[in-house]
């Protein structure tokens, strides 16, 4: 067995401590520690995209971060996303309208990575979306809908 290294952080907006093996990704350290399992796992070697988080603010491929790296910082899962009173998030809202899932199992990372890529402004026209969301694969291939569904999403993120 290995040393177990105390790490802080807060995910959405909570504080957690959790004593962690020093090499656990940030991916399992979120579902098999915090038990938040909305954060999903696909290839565990950054090819996918299932696993995207938001911390600090920006886009990261969870399977590929060691979770004792991220200590103080503040991370976003797609638990976290919707309001405190149950409203979703508009870009949950626009995956709905739009279909942009077919099993469901990419669309944590998909909805996590699209809110990266708006605020980024890497979402102003369909071939940006197209290409700042490459890193997220779908295999049911909704792509058209999800392109469409970031476009709403951005307009609404922007009215605000
Ligand atoms: Fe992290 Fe596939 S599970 S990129
Ligand atoms: Fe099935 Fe994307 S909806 S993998």
């Amino acid at each position: 067995p290995h040393a177990k290294v105390a790490v802080s952080f807060n995910i959405n907006g909570k504080p957690y401590q959790l004593g962690l093996d020093a090499r656990t990704s940030l991916l399992d350290a979120l579902r098999d520690h915090a038990g938040l399992t909305g954060t999903k796992k696909g290839c565990d070697h950054g090819q996918c995209g299932a696993c995207s988080v938001l911390v600090d603010g920006r886009r990261v491929l969870s399977c590929m971060s060691f979770a004792v790296m991220q200590e103080g910082a503040e991370i976003t899962t797609i638990e976290g996303l919707a309001s405190t009173d149950g409203a979703l998030h508009p870009m949950q809202q626009a995956f709905v309208d739009h279909d942009a899932f077919q099993c469901g199992y990419c669309t944590p990372g998909q909805i996590m990575s699209a809110v990266g890529c708006v605020q980024e402004g890497h979402a102003e026209n369909d071939d940006d979306i197209r290409e700042y969301m490459s890193g997220n694969l779908c295999r049911c291939a909704a792509y058209p809908n999800i392109v469409a569904a970031i476009r709403q999403a951005r307009d609404d993120m922007k009215e605000g």
